[in-house]
């Protein structure tokens, strides 16, 4: 886990080296700033030699420059590196996301993967930043200043070892206390996040529905929940300052008591004893650093676990070795094929499904809702896996394909459709990035969408907002048609494509591509008996099986649900579409 991760920080080895390493040089030099204030108080000041004053004061100038020095450069390359590890993490993330399949990502919630790299990568990237500056200061500090100490008078420094076992034992009380608080803080973090992100994206829904002030209750509530894990987490942290100021001044006075008496007896010498309290203070401030590190470190931990399970999450659907790069024709063949969202569920949402469809069809497919006609067309493109039984795209099983060809041959207009934000040109774009304007305007002719362009102010440069907002809800499932046309593919698929266009619409584009898209296989899912009826042959979708299948005349003969859809359709008024 922790190896995957540090592969990213490859890149900025040389920075995470030289970070460590000028810290070094500075904690040296800081250590070597009080041993020389001794000297000034006891060579100079109490011999009144000005010479030495200034020698030592000379020294203590250069080795206060160079440290300063040396800890700018330190925090420079620790920032770095720290960054850029962030930067490329944030990459790995991104590019393992756009792998995944449709399996891994119903696998993950929207608002777990932005924390993931949002939040987890940030703490990530300060905890590296502390781990190569702050992991080596604290520890080095605290290991100089006691070999100082020591060197200076071992028995007057033995004294405050009691203090560092005292505060030894509160940090760990309190590292121990408020870890599993801060722990559980974050899973809240990530509940707030959903909250947020549910609720700001279905804004209008919550409008339309006046869930304003229920909603704004709800993210009280978590917000408020946070608020209180965070407050009892720092009310134990508060004791850290308390605890650390009782050792300081504990040590203080002892030091005080015994070293005058040192003193007074001969053994010490001021300037070692004000240097002592200076190292005394270094110290203790260490020992509460590594407490934070400590803290800081494990909280940054449950980061890391989260941001290495979207690293390693492999995608389940991956090209196969030597992959068929062509797509022969159009036909498809389902031989006895089962399919199941869940790995290990026996509940199958396609059961035993054997439909072979030539090349050039016209297929309407019809079922209530919840009777898996999405399920069925998205295993065509290989959105999915089958569990079993077999299914060919032109002749050849689809798990044999790349992936991409596959997927330029079989355009696939999804049931929930997106448009992405910048010009309707660049949005149709998506489905063939070199297609010329006529083949723009040749596509949404097709799709009946070249109309309504045209009436829009800038026509094909029109700006469609964040998830199409400023369409209306037919014209983008137009747009989302002219898109997949452009790709020219063998198979369309349109997945209630044409549900929010008025009937007479929706019959244009059906002509369109009788006369325009002959050779294309056409596989169209519709709700309403219309959309279909024409088709070369229709396919009654009830719980996963195929209930019946042929023309419509054929259907309306010998199939009862779809007698039953035809006659409510036409009874509710004039086949309008509407039921
Ligand atoms: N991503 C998914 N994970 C798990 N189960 C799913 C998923 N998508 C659909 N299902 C389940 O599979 C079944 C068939 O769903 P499907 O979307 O294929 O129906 P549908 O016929 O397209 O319905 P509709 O007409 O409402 O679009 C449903 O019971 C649904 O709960
Ligand atoms: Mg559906």
């Amino acid at each position: 886990m922790i190896k995957r991760i540090l592969k990213e920080v490859k890149e900025y080895k040389m920075a995470s080296i030289l970070a460590p390493t000028f810290m070094v040089g500075e904690v040296v030099l800081e250590i070597l700033l009080p041993f020389l204030m001794a000297f000034i108080i006891d060579e100079g000041v109490n011999k009144g030699d000005m010479n030495s004053v200034i020698f030592y004061g000379v020294m203590m100038s250069l080795a206060a420059f160079a440290s300063l020095l040396f800890g700018a450069l330190s925090g420079k390359y620790a920032a770095y590196a720290s960054a850029g590890f962030a930067k490329n993490l944030r990459k790995a993330m991104f590019n393992n996301i756009q792998d995944f399949s449709f399996q891994n990502i119903d696998k993950y919630s929207t608002a777990g993967l932005v924390t993931r790299m949002m939040t987890d990568v940030t703490n990530v990237q300060n905890a590296y930043q502390m781990v190569l500056r702050l992991c080596v200061r604290a520890p080095l500090i605290l290991i100089c200043a006691m070999g100082m100490t020591f060197y200076i008078n071992a028995s007057l420094a033995s004294t405050f070892l009691y203090a560092i076992v005292f505060l030894g034992i509160v940090l760990a009380v309190i590292v121990y206390l408020s870890y599993p608080i801060y722990l559980k803080a974050f899973t809240k973090y990530d509940d707030l996040n959903a909250s947020i992100q549910e609720n700001i994206t279905n804004m209008r829904v919550v409008k339309a529905y006046v869930k304003e002030e229920a909603e704004t209750k709800k993210f009280n509530r978590a917000s408020y929940a946070l608020f209180k894990l965070f407050r009892k987490a720092e009310n134990i942290l508060l004791f850290n300052m308390p605890a650390m100021q009782l050792a300081m001044y504990g040590c203080i006075i002892a030091l005080s008591w015994l070293g005058a008496n040192m003193i007074v007896d001969g053994n010490l010498m001021t300037g070692q004893l004000m240097s002592m309290f200076t190292y005394t203070m270094n110290i203790l401030m260490s020992l509460m650093m590594l407490a934070m590190i400590f803290v800081m470190l494990s909280m940054s931990f449950a980061s890391v676990r989260r941001i290495s399970e979207v690293l390693e999450e492999k995608s389940d659907l991956l090209n196969p070795e030597n992959p068929v790069m062509e797509v022969k024709d159009g036909s498809i063949d389902f031989h006895h094929v089962n399919f199941t969202y869940g790995k290990d569920n026996e509940n199958y949402s396609l059961r035993d499904i054997d439909l072979h469809i030539k090349s050039g069809e016209t297929i309407g497919i019809i079922g209530g809702t919840g009777s898996s006609k999405t399920t069925l067309v998205q295993l065509i493109p290989r959105l999915y896996d089958i569990e079993s039984g077999e299914l060919c795209v032109g002749g050849v099983s689809v798990a044999k394909y790349d992936l991409n060809v596959l997927r330029e041959e079989v355009s696939m207009v999804l049931q929930k459709n997106v448009l992405f934000s910048g010009t309707i040109k660049e949005n149709l774009r998506w489905g063939n990035s070199n297609a010329s304007d006529e083949e723009l305007v040749e596509a949404c002719k097709l799709a009946q969408a070249d109309d309504f362009i045209r009436k829009f102010p800038q026509g094909y440069d029109t700006y469609i907002e964040q998830g199409g907002s400023n369409v209306s809800g037919g014209q983008k499932q137009r747009l989302c048609i002219a898109r997949a046309l452009l790709r020219k593919p063998k198979i369309l698929i349109l997945d209630d494509s044409t549900s929010a266009v008025d009937t007479r619409t929706d019959y244009l584009i059906r002509e369109a591509f009788q006369t325009k898209l002959k050779d294309t296989t056409k596989l169209i899912i519709s709700q309403r008996i219309s959309s279909i009826e024409d088709a070369d042959r229709i396919v009654v979708l009830e719980d996963g099986k195929i209930n019946g299948i042929g023309t419509h005349e054929a259907l309306l003969k010998t199939n009862p649900i779809y007698q039953d859809v035809y006659e409510t359709q036409v009874k509710g008024g004039e086949d309008n579409g509407k039921k």
